[in-house]
């Protein structure tokens, strides 16, 4: 019951089902209107599997299911307001979300990619950023969901401030010929972002063949993809569908106690600030959140920030879009609050302005030879300058970012050589 094999027609009908399983009655939840999909409780499922927390074992071996229900959050501690995973009809939403051994089990979608399309339930709304980090020429899709009666809060900078019970999604596709981006697309995995009562957790689904189920899988993969180059040539992908310490690499910052902590990163007003269609009308992404009641706080357009799309040539200078480029594909680990910015002092972000941090004659804090060059950035001359260097390589121990992608973003590594070309000379030495 709690993981229905079925594709389920409605978020609010798995819920419900949940919270029934967990409460062992419906009366406390008469007062909702079942089949409208906004008016049930909070999606807390109440009691998890006692399933041990599954995310250290690198099982990439074992068969799809042999994972059993992660339903208790990566750091295993229930907080101080969050009742034991077990007993029954704690009442407030802080109970964690069972989560499911199935991609369908979350009741997020209709259909499937093998069977009419993968397609948002009411509330699970599809976004796009304005620049996507690049990933092996995947074409992405992206849903946020958050829970009835909860909004997120509009922040200027950072990731919005989204509640617990939100569930974030992105599914990777590959297209059988990158000529042709759009047609023939092979979904691979979906990955979940869910706000946890603890915190945020990360959970992989890896598609079947079949493209009509994904099922979790904690270890992560490594497949052989075939596709088409775009010089037509027949290529095959090794591809990683990262496990859930993997996520991590990435989705993490220090918090003030010093502790890593898994965040989402994409999810910033800047990068949401864009139109998309929704049933058929074009409407901005914030303003269309807002409509729905799931943001708020939300400023007048003007006075929103955009990060550009980084290969628009009008749409900003050639800084800004190298700038961006590099804030949403280096950024998450390359900022004072990230590790590899901690060690590194390598600060990607948007809001860096020391040109020493952002690389400018830096001589690498990681020793390393044949990394093309003695400093990260030699202003109008990128072929001696590292950073271009490690990110045009697809050389494992040196290409950045190290884990995401195996093969050359070319167009990106192209943004970044005219960038660092276009800085005044200066040697270094
Ligand atoms: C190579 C770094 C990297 C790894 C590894 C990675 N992610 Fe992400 N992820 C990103 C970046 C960057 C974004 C934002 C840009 C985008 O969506 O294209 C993102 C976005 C997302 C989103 C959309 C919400 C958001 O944070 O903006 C979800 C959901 C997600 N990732 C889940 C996962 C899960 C689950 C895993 C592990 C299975 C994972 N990611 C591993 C870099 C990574
Ligand atoms: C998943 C985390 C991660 C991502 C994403 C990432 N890096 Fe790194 N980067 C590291 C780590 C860890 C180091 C230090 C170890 C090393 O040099 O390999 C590093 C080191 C570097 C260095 C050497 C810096 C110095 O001064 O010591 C450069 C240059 C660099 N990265 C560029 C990039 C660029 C450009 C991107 C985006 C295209 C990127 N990185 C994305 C983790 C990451």
């Amino acid at each position: 019951m709690r993981t229905p094999s079925r594709p389920t027609p409605h978020l609010a009908a798995v819920l419900l089902a949940l919270v029934l399983a967990a409460c062992g009655g419906p009366e406390k939840h008469s007062q909702g209107v079942p089949d409208s999909g906004t008016t049930l409780p909070e999606p807390d499922a109440g009691a998890p599997d006692a399933g041990e927390p599954d995310a250290g074992t690198p099982d990439s071996g074992t068969p799809d299911a042999g994972a059993p229900d992660a339903g208790i959050p990566d750091s295993g501690t229930p907080d101080a307001g969050a009742p034991d995973a077990g007993e029954p009809d704690a009442g407030e939403p802080e109970d964690p979300l069972v989560i499911p051994k199935t991609l369908s089990g979350f009741g997020l979608f209709t259909g499937s990619p093998g069977d009419g399309g993968l397609l948002p339930v009411e509330g699970n709304v599809p976004y796009t950023l304005t620049t996507p980090l690049f990933s092996d020429y995947m074409v992405k899709s992206r849903t946020l969901y958050v829970p009835p009666d909860k909004v997120a809060h509009y922040d200027a900078k950072d990731v919005l401030d989204l509640p617990v019970g939100t569930l974030i999604t992105k599914t990777f596709s590959l297209p059988a010929d990158l000529r042709a981006p759009d047609q023939n697309l092979r979904a691979v995995e979906t990955r979940v972002l869910v706000h946890q009562p603890s915190g945020w957790a990360a959970y992989p689904y890896l598609w079947n063949a079949d493209q009509t189920e994904a099922t979790q899988v904690p270890g992560g993969r490594v497949l052989s993809l075939e596709y088409i180059d775009l010089d037509g040539e027949a290529r095959t992908l090794s591809y990683l569908v990262p496990s859930r310490n993997q996520c991590l690499t990435c989705h993490h910052l220090k918090n003030e106690a010093g502790d890593q902590i898994l965040v989402p990163i994409g999810v910033k007003a800047r990068y949401l600030n864009r139109t998309n269609v929704y049933g058929g009308v074009e409407h901005n992404q914030l303003d269309h959140l807002a409509t729905l009641g799931k943001l708020d706080g939300l400023p007048p357009t003007e006075e929103r920030p955009h990060a550009p799309d980084a290969f628009d040539e009008e749409a900003a200078s050639l800084e800004t879009r190298a700038r961006t480029y590099l804030d949403i594909n280096c950024a998450h680990c390359h900022n004072p609050k990230g590790t590899a910015g901690d060690t590194s002092r390598l600060f990607l972000d948007i809001d860096n302005a020391d040109p020493f941090h952002l690389g400018v004659c830096k001589r690498p804090g990681s020793a390393g030879n044949d990394v093309g060059g003695e400093f990260d950035i030699v202003p109008g001359d990128h072929t001696t300058s590292i950073l271009w260097y490690r990110m045009n390589t697809v050389e494992s121990g040196k290409m950045m970012p190290q884990i995401g992608r195996s093969l050359r973003h070319v167009e990106g590594s192209k943004l970044i050589a005219d960038w660092i070309d276009s800085m005044p000379k200066q040697s270094c030495k």
